[in-house]
């Protein structure tokens, strides 16, 4: 038997023995239970004590972390060797916020160097759009930025650009596009006006199918509106394909290079971020890497104990692989962070939803659940129902600002108040004597006070982590990015598995390239199954018709 098979026969005995305990005994058995499972990092404080673990449990979870060998595996990826084995690749997104005096050799070159100089180009771009220096075909200063991406080219930057929306250039507006569905680059082509918008094609393979179908009709849009010779100064590429990027059209000083060891979902700190260096500007847009560097300074040199995102991925793979809880919820109260929960999503779901580890063997255990969430209050008012009565239980990642610079009279207080309200009524519930206490002056019949006695008890012992930080700034959006990201990359090392490749997305696609001809040419493969070729069938019928308006 491996030791780490031990640990995991020990996870399961405390299993049994929190399930006999709950949070408020928990609390109540350790006065001191907020300062001995909260942490400090920056701004920001991070409360595990609301989470279904003991001094035992964590004493157990850290071990694993140890058997799994947490300590080499972090060395590893900072120092670029290929963590990212099935495809021989290291994955070193904490190169792009390395200090420019820090040497990471790869393959014979420092790329830190490399770096400095690809994101100085990027700032120096940025500028000269932000100063309106840099114009348009006719002379016009830039207005307006089209960010075309997919899944990680997109989505951090979308997320970032949001939540420092107070940072925002005042005269300049980012679009984002990304879906295939033309509705998505329409609205936001029915808003602009070619002549001051620029186009930023971000793609690092620079052939996901929805990002070139969009790049060329936004293409075609922009020639139509000014011809053919406004793409120079209009077309801008991210990419790690300088080639593919320049047959489209792009001209070369309008490239940005995209790094092969970055992954789409570690990338915003790349050339990926333009958009967010043209929005916020690249002093605030270095505020955001030093964030991110705080964060990985931390991770690289705290103990395992004190570790932020050792703890967090520890906590995931207790609540995931021991006590099966199937998803986690991010419930930022902070409007301006709702893109983070589809940052999260991306970083757990595509790293970590895997099932054959290293060995090429499947995982024993559950891996990454279903991350989701919405902001607070909204949320309260939709789904928290069932967090708080439902059968499921579901840990709960609280984010909050003490204060907001956009706050208005009374609202922070409110949110906060909310905020704590909840993460305190998912652990305390109420039990039947405390409700029969609260309905009995009401007056109600028999019947009805009997019903409303079973309703409105709440069994309480529901966890989250509140993650509390001063006020949301590009420093602390960095660092909290980086901890996620950190957290999602132990979590790998404990199942063992690659948390940098996205095989599962392959098949999906490989199957609409063969649908794709089918739909267009409407000669159906005889050999699919009997319900994609009846729907083929029933498509074939219905765009036969006239629009329905
Ligand atoms: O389909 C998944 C994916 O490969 C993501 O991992 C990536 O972020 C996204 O597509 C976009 O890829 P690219 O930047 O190469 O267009």
């Amino acid at each position: 038997m491996k030791e780490n098979d031990h640990v995991w026969i020990d996870l399961e005995e405390d299993r049994k023995r929190i399930k006999g305990t709950t949070l408020v005994e928990l609390f109540h058995d350790d006065p001191n239970r907020f300062n001995n499972y909260s942490f400090r990092l920056a701004d920001i404080v991070f409360d595990f004590s609301k989470n279904l673990i003991d001094s035992a449990v964590l004493k157990n979870l850290l071990k694993l972390a140890q058997v799994s060998g947490i300590v080499e595996q972090k060395n590893a990826l900072f120092s670029g060797q290929r963590v990212n084995f099935s495809e021989n690749k290291p994955a070193l997104h904490t190169a792009l916020r390395a200090l420019p005096n820090e040497i990471i050799m790869l393959e014979g070159e420092n790329i830190v160097s490399k770096v400095q100089k690809s994101i100085e180009r990027l700032y120096s771009f940025a500028n000269s759009i932000r100063d309106r220096s840099r114009v348009g075909n006719t002379q016009k200063p830039f207005t307006d930025i089209l960010h075309i991406g997919a899944g990680g080219s997109v989505i951090g930057p979308q997320m970032v650009l949001k939540a420092l929306s107070s940072y925002q250039h005042s005269t300049i507006k980012i679009h984002c596009v990304s879906n295939a569905d033309s509705s998505d680059l329409q609205a936001s082509l029915r808003e602009l006006n070619a002549e001051t918008t620029l186009i930023v094609i971000a793609s690092k393979t620079f052939t996901t199918h929805e990002t070139m179908l969009n790049a060329q009709s936004a293409k075609d849009w922009l020639i139509q509106k000014l011809g053919v010779g406004s793409v120079a100064r209009h077309l801008v590429a991210v990419s790690k394909d300088i080639n593919l990027a320049k047959s489209f059209g792009v001209s070369e000083e309008q490239i940005f290079e995209m790094w092969d060891w970055v992954g789409g979902r570690f990338s915003l700190w790349s050339a990926i971020g333009l958009p967010i260096s043209i929005g916020i500007g690249p002093e605030n847009f270095k505020r955001l890497l030093d964030g991110a560097r705080i964060a990985d300074e931390h991770f690289l040199g705290t103990p395992p104990e004190n570790n932020l995102p050792i703890l967090m991925g520890l906590i995931e793979v207790w609540y995931r692989s021991v006590l099966k809880f199937s998803s986690h919820a991010i419930i930022p109260y902070d409007y301006r962070l709702e893109g983070l929960i589809a940052h999260i999503q991306q970083l757990e779901m595509e790293s970590n939803g895997k099932s054959i580890n290293s060995r090429g063997e499947r995982t024993p255990r559950s891996t990454a659940g279903v991350v989701w969430g919405a902001t607070g209050t909204n949320a309260q008012h939709s789904f928290f129902q069932l967090l708080h009565q439902g059968t499921e239980i579901i840990p709960c990642d609280f984010l909050v600002g003490a204060v907001s610079d956009e706050a208005l009279s009374g609202h922070q207080e409110t949110l906060l108040a909310n905020c704590l309200a909840q993460t305190r009524a998912l652990m305390i519930g109420r039990d039947l004597q405390e409700t029969i206490e609260q309905l009995e002056p009401k007056g109600l019949s028999e019947t009805a006070y009997a019903q409303k006695v079973a309703h409105s008890t709440f069994p309480g012992n529901r966890p989250s982590t509140t993650i509390l930080y001063h006020q949301l700034n590009p420093s602390t959006l960095g660092i909290l990015i980086a901890l996620y990201e950190h957290k999602v990359f132990v979590e790998g090392v404990i199942w063992n598995i690659n948390s940098f490749d996205q095989c599962g997305v392959e098949l999906g696609k490989e199957i609409a390239q063969k649908l794709l001809p089918q739909l267009q040419t409407g000669i159906k493969d005889p050999d699919l199954d009997s319900s994609t070729f009846g729907l083929l069938n029933e498509l074939e019928k219905m765009r036969k018709r006239k629009d329905p308006r």
